[in-house]
C-alpha cells in the first residue's frame, strides 16, 4: 500500500532521503550538474531517438492543426490523439522546470545537496522523452509545447513562492501526473495491439516516466507533514483541471480520471500500475 498522503517521522525522512538518493544514483548515474545530464538517462534517450525500423505514418496537416491549437470538433484518430498527448502533456512541467531550476541550482551549491536539482533533471528528460514518441512518425519536435498565458502565469507564481506554499501544489502535480501516466499506459496497451512495435515503443516511453514520477510522489513526501499533506490532498482536483487546459486532447483520450479521489485511492493501492514499473519503482 503506497499511502501518497500518510505523514513520516523525522527518523523516517532521514533514512528515505539517503534510500532514494542511493536509487536515483543506481538509476541515473552520476549527475553532470554543469551539463546538466544524467549518464544512463542520455543513453535511454539515444534509444528513444531512433526511428522504428518502419516509420509510422499519420496526417500531417491534421497533427500540426491540432498541436498548434486543439479543435475538437475535428475527426482525429486515436493514434493521433494519444500523438499530441504524449508531445503536450508535459508542457506545464517543462515550463516549470525552465521557471525554476537556477533558483533550485543556486540552493543545490548553497546547501551542499543536489537531491532536488536531480529530481528536477529528470524532469528534464521526462519532455525530451515524451517528445521523442514524435520521431516515430518521422516528425521532429525539440522544444516543449506552450502552456496557455493563464498556466504560465500560474507556474510562475508558484515558483518563485516559498518552500511550504509551493512543496503542496508539486506533490499534487506528481500525483495528477503519475494517474494520468498510469492510464495512458493502459490505454496504449488497450489500443494499439494492432502494432505491437508501436505500442511497445510507446509503452516503453511511459513505463520510463511512471518509475520517476513514483520516486518524485515519495520524495516531495519526504519534506511534508500532515497539513502540507491536507492541503495537497484539496489541490489534487485543481490541478486534474490544469491539465485539462493544456491539453484537451487528454479528455477525448478519456484518460483524464473523472474522480481524483478514487484514482489516487487505486494509485496507493497500486493495482493499476504494472509489474515492470511497481517491481523498479522507489516507494516510500
Ligand atoms: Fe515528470
Ligand atoms: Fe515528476
Amino acid at each position: 500500500m503506497f499511502n501518497v498522503f500518510a505523514p513520516m517521522s523525522v527518523a523516517e525522512r532521514r533514512d528515505q532521503r539517503a534510500a532514494y538518493q542511493q536509487f536515483l544514483t543506481e538509476r541515473d548515474g552520476l549527475p553532470d550538474f554543469e551539463r546538466q545530464t544524467l549518464p544512463h538517462r542520455e543513453a535511454r534517450m539515444a534509444h528513444f531517438t531512433k526511428p522504428l525500423p518502419r516509420l509510422r505514418t499519420l496526417d500531417r496537416e491534421l497533427f500540426e492543426q491540432q498541436y498548434t491549437h486543439y479543435r475538437a470538433q475535428l475527426d482525429t484518430p486515436p493514434e493521433l490523439l494519444l500523438l499530441l498527448s504524449m508531445v503536450k502533456v508535459n508542457a506545464a512541467e517543462a515550463y516549470g522546470v525552465k521557471q525554476s531550476i537556477d533558483a533550485v541550482r543556486r540552493l543545490a551549491v548553497e546547501r551542499g545537496d543536489t537531491l532536488e536539482l536531480q529530481v528536477l533533471m529528470e524532469e528534464d528528460y521526462h519532455t525530451r522523452i515524451l517528445l521523442s514518441a514524435a520521431c516515430l512518425y518521422g516528425l521532429t519536435i525539440d522544444a516543449p509545447y506552450d502552456p496557455p498565458p493563464s498556466l504560465r502565469l500560474m507556474v510562475s507564481a508558484i515558483a518563485s513562492t516559498p518552500d511550504f506554499i509551493a512543496r503542496p501544489v508539486t506533490l499534487a502535480g506528481e500525483i495528477v501526473g503519475t494517474v494520468l501516466f498510469a492510464n495512458l499506459l493502459e490505454w496504449t496497451r488497450k489500443n494499439l495491439h494492432h502494432d505491437p512495435e508501436l505500442r511497445d515503443a510507446m509503452e516503453e516511453r511511459l513505463v520510463d516516466v511512471l518509475i520517476d514520477e513514483i520516486g518524485h510522489i515519495s520524495y516531495n513526501r519526504m519534506h511534508m507533514g500532515p497539513v502540507s499533506l491536507a492541503q495537497t490532498r484539496a489541490i489534487v482536483p485543481f490541478a486534474l483541471g490544469g491539465l485539462t487546459a493544456v491539453a484537451p486532447e487528454l479528455l477525448r483520450l478519456g484518460v483524464l480520471p473523472r474522480n481524483a479521489g478514487r484514482a489516487v485511492m487505486a494509485l496507493g493501492e497500486c493495482g493499476q500500475l504494472p509489474e515492470c514499473v511497481s517491481k523498479h519503482a522507489f516507494f516510500a
